[in-house]
């Protein structure tokens, strides 16, 4: 693993030791007591992985997807998010790989939608957090199109079949208002110090390989990835903006 932060792996309980272990040796990270410093564990319980990271939060993280979900159906314009608008409301059912998968909040609308998703993630500690709470919605309905794959997103598009749609959000770049960034998004850029987010490779990959369309995820007065301006843009009342290429001939 690639990162300057120190990541450890605890468990709750003797019953969750064994399920340390294993998920411990599988991504390389040691296990070890819970630290008060600023280390991020990840602690294996009977309900999944909990975050700890006190320089961050307090309150142990949970990646709590049937909340998101269950926001979603309360939602009556989920329709008119600025993501739905930017995959177009055709009633086809589009395979969509998300490059950056993070904690597949994305993913997951793209899914509610009724779209395939492929959610592609590097990071193996993100993916192991993404895949213990999607092993919770398996069963929520609507059931959701939705798997997660452990790989860089390049390698990965350019071995599988092309899809319709891809998105990409890479990490925003950090500026003055870094505070404002919610902890879940905190967590995410913890835990991946360091690394290379690869934005403009990421976008090359992706134009050669959507059959339709490529939607970025830009902070809204960022500019664009590779200079290259977008035939399309949605833009949010905050602090998003998604660039839209369309690459159907
Ligand atoms: C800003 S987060 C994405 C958040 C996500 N949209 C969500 O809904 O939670 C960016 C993520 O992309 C991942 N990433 C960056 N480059 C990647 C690559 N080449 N292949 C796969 N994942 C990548 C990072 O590890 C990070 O988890």
């Amino acid at each position: 693993m690639t990162t300057n932060k120190k990541i450890i792996i605890s468990h709750s309980g003797a019953d969750n030791y064994q399920k340390a272990l294993e998920l411990s040796n599988k991504i390389n990270i040691p296990m070890q007591q819970i630290e008060t410093d600023d280390s991020i564990c990840l602690l294996v319980t009977s309900s999944g992985l909990q975050i700890i990271a006190p320089a961050i939060s307090k309150k142990p993280f949970e990646l709590n997807l049937t909340k998101l979900i269950s926001e979603f159906q309360k939602q009556q314009e989920i329709k008119k998010h600025p993501l739905s608008m930017a995959i177009g409301l055709k009633k086809k059912k589009c395979l969509i790989y998300d490059m950056t998968a993070g904690f597949i909040k994305d993913s997951c609308l793209l899914a509610y939608l009724g779209h395939k998703v492929v959610a592609i993630e590097k990071n193996p500690v993100i993916y192991e957090i993404a895949k213990s709470a999607q092993e919770k919605i398996k069963d929520t309905s609507p059931k959701l199109d939705l798997s997660i794959v452990n790989a860089d997103s390049i390698n990965f598009i350019n071995k599988h079949q092309k899809p319709d749609i891809i998105l990409i959000d890479p990490m925003f770049p950090k500026d003055k208002k870094t505070a404002l960034v919610k902890k879940p998004m905190q967590i995410l850029q913890a835990i991946t110090t360091g690394e290379n987010q690869s934005e403009n490779n990421l976008m090359k990959a992706a134009l050669l390989n959507a059959t339709c369309k490529v939607i970025v995820k830009r902070p809204k007065n960022g500019p664009y990835i590779n200079d290259k301006k977008p035939e399309l843009q949605i833009t949010n009342n905050q602090s998003t903006r998604f660039d839209i290429y369309l690459t159907s001939s």
